[in-house]
């Protein structure tokens, strides 16, 4: 069985992204910023954040985070928003989510310009990726696609099955697939049978938000399994949402967690946030 080291892909990439953001200051004499808007104090986003703002300083990009009271209004969000997309030094925008409950997250999705996107998660974005059009799209699904060619795990023709709909992971994640020929299923909460669905695929995406969940018996042999989910043990420790000593061993390759997925969302991020500089850049 591989283990698909997701902390070595992503060293890779991010190695590359330190030389091509060396040239970008080269060429253009200040390095490109990601502007990171964080509301409340939950505490997991609170870590998340502070993990993309060393990420950044460690490729040689520079990131701000603007922290936010959790009384914030939508509206008041909204204009941060909108500062950030009129102020020429800001290359990329990332609000953390989630957000409290008395702002809208599709508020969030309409109101960042599509140029400055990092997340790749506002609707135009959303419109692009699913047209099949070149752009910055969301970080996770990217980092998903960015392992499995690394590994040089086959896509097209393959049967995926995605387990999760959010906008920012299990759709995405699904137009991903497709775009690279894979024969797409999307299951969720209300799927039937789906076990007998997971056990059909060549590559199952579990991003279902359950600890621990998925046993051997959603998956075959033959099974490339990608686990998105991260949670809190209790003891200290991280798990997905494969039970991973269960199934070790009785699948083709697997992403462990912690390890596999999480650092290719970062690394991902910078690479989107570099991307959209460019653009910028190259249109100015
Ligand atoms: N919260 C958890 N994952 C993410 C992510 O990829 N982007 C944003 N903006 N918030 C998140």
């Amino acid at each position: 069985m591989l283990i698909l080291d997701g902390k070595k892909v992503s060293e890779h990439l991010k190695n590359q992204l330190k030389t091509r953001v060396e040239d970008f200051k080269k060429q253009y004499g200040t390095p490109p910023l990601l502007k990171v808007i964080i509301v409340g104090q939950d505490k997991a986003s609170q870590v998340y954040v502070k993990n993309k703002h060393l990420a950044c300083e460690k490729v040689g990009m520079k990131s701000e985070i603007l922290e936010l009271p959790a009384s914030l209004t939508e509206e008041q969000l909204i204009q941060e928003i909108d500062k950030l997309n009129k102020d020429p030094r800001v290359d990329g925008i990332l609000v953390q989510l989630p957000v409290p409950k008395t702002i809208s997250t599709e508020a969030i999705f309409k109101s960042i310009n599509s140029e400055k996107d990092a997340d790749g998660i506002t609707f135009f974005s959303t419109g692009l990726l699913w047209s099949g059009v070149d752009h910055v799209f969301p970080c996770t699904p990217s980092g998903v696609i960015k392992i499995l060619k690394y590994y040089n795990i086959p896509i097209k023709g393959q049967r995926a099955t995605v387990i999760g709909r959010s906008q920012i992971v299990g759709k995405p994640m699904a137009a991903m697939l497709l775009n690279e020929n894979a024969t797409v299923t999307i299951a969720h909460s209300g799927t039937a049978d789906l076990q007998e669905i997971t056990k059909g695929s060549d590559i199952v995406v579990v991003a279902a938000g359950k600890p621990n969940f998925f046993g051997a018996e959603y998956f075959s042999e033959k099974s490339v399994v990608v686990d998105v989910g991260i949670h809190g043990t209790g003891s200290g420790k991280l798990c997905g949402d494969v039970n991973f000593a269960e199934v070790n061993g009785k699948v083709s390759a697997i992403t462990p967690v912690p390890g596999g997925v999480g650092p290719m969302t970062i690394a991902c991020l910078l690479e989107n946030t570099l991307d959209l500089a460019l653009k910028r850049k190259r249109q100015s």
